[in-house]
């Protein structure tokens, strides 16, 4: 048996576990592995099938996740607190333990008859099956059929496990150990798949002074630079977060180099070594050609400013040597597939991330499509927490193809 390691420690911490139990004996360990991921500093909510709660009760559950239960797919008291779309957004993490042979056939199918059912079937994030049934209904060809289609949607399987079975059989079927599904969890967020990388990330607007008291912005928050730097850090890179001002907490493990106008922000960008340069600011396009030394008075009734373009801080590193593999966001209002694909070759970037400024600016939420040359990857709407761990590993994943 697998014990509990740091690693899970670490890796559960805060991250949002949606445990399914449908009805079997083994359900009583799904109370322990409960008991494990919420000890690993995970958030738990638990949604119980019927039969489910014939085995164990939602209070040994509620008592142990610390939250409410779920049951039902028509309440309306449920729906309106966390109903199965909430439910489904909320999770980065499902795993159904135990996951019985009538709710692998439901689901193989596009059920959606029960809560679980409904939940598996919004989700946006992996989904993980831990099968436990008697082991002639799990090498019935039913059983294997219906495994081959939830395999083929992308769905984890953890087990089961060969062994005495609670019926008296032996063979396949067992419900792995709580221990090891924390631990087959943990592993879900545990990528570490940038290691040791040396990650820049560029976020927030700039700030370009008409004269001491006023300047020229726009509207970026900084939130999706900041969601990718604290994703880029639970992925094992050295984070630097180049800012621009913005009212967000900087994230922990991560190195802020704040910066105010684009030129400052070009300058922190050339000193700072990087293997990938992330750049999601909102720069100003233009600064003002000569600040006022003093604050401007009203006089005339039109005044006029000479604007000069700024440097193009992606495009001067995507040309740096030696140079990192490059990803560039775009916001656009119409055309954005166009537009981005067009910045991709003209900056000579290895990714761009098109999304719609009409939405973006400020939002929690994002959709966003990824192009790179060859390739694109649609992320329906999600959490900018959420987005950003999905980009960083296709960003690490990508950035594993050897570049220009
Ligand atoms: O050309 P556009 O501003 O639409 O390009 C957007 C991308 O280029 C973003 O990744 C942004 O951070 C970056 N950019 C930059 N320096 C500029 C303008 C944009 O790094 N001066």
């Amino acid at each position: 048996m697998m014990t509990s390691t740091p690693t899970a420690l670490t890796t559960l911490q805060n991250k949002r576990v949606l445990l399914g139990l449908c009805g079997g004996i083994a359900a009583y360990k799904a109370a322990e592995l409960c008991r494990l991921l919420v000890g690993a500093g995970a958030q738990v909510q638990v949604v119980m099938t019927k039969g489910a709660q014939e085995f164990i009760t939602p209070l040994t559950m509620q008592a142990l996740s610390g939250q409410a239960v779920h049951t039902e797919l028509l309440d309306p008291g449920a729906e309106a607190a966390m109903g199965h779309i909430q439910l489904a957004r909320w999770a980065d993490l499902i795993l159904v333990a135990p996951a019985s042979a009538n709710f692998m056939a439901r689901l193989a199918h596009g059920e959606a008859s029960d809560l679980l059912t409904a939940v598996c079937l919004a989700r946006r994030c992996p989904l993980a099956l831990a099968p436990a049934m008697n082991q002639a209904m799990w090498s019935n060809a039913s059983t294997a059929a219906n495994l081959g289609l939830l395999k083929a949607a992308g769905i984890l399987l953890f087990g089961p496990a060969n062994g005495v079975q609670a019926c008296g059989d032996v063979g396949p079927g067992r419900l792995l150990e709580p221990n090891e599904l924390l631990q087959l969890c943990a592993a879900q967020f545990a990528t570490g798949s940038l290691a040791g990388q040396r990650v820049v990330i560029t976020a927030g607007p700039t700030r370009e002074a008409i004269d001491p008291v006023r300047y020229l912005s726009n509207h970026s928050s900084g939130k999706m630079g900041y969601a990718l730097a604290a994703a880029a850090i639970e992925a094992g890179a050295d984070v630097t977060l180049i800012s621009g001002p913005t009212d967000l907490p900087v994230p922990e493990r991560c190195k802020l180099v704040p910066v105010i106008s684009a030129l400052d922000m070009l300058a922190a960008c050339q000193v700072q070594a990087a293997d990938i340069f992330i750049a999601v600011a909102a720069v100003a396009d233009y600064r003002v050609a000569l600040p006022a030394a003093g604050k401007i008075k009203k006089s005339a009734e039109e005044l006029s400013l000479a604007l000069v373009r700024n440097p193009d801080i992606l495009a001067t590193i995507a040309t740096s040597t030696p140079r990192p593999f490059c990803v560039g966001f775009a916001a656009e209002t119409d055309n954005l597939a166009d537009y981005a694909k067009a910045k991709l070759h003209s900056k000579g970037l290895d990714m761009i991330v098109a999304n719609d400024a009409t939405s973006t600016f400020g939002n929690d939420s994002a959709s966003v499509t990824a192009y790179w040359p060859g390739g694109e990857q649609l992320f329906e709407p999600q959490s900018k927490t959420q987005l950003a761990r999905r980009l960083i590993a296709l960003i690490s994943q990508r950035s594993l193809i050897p570049h220009v």
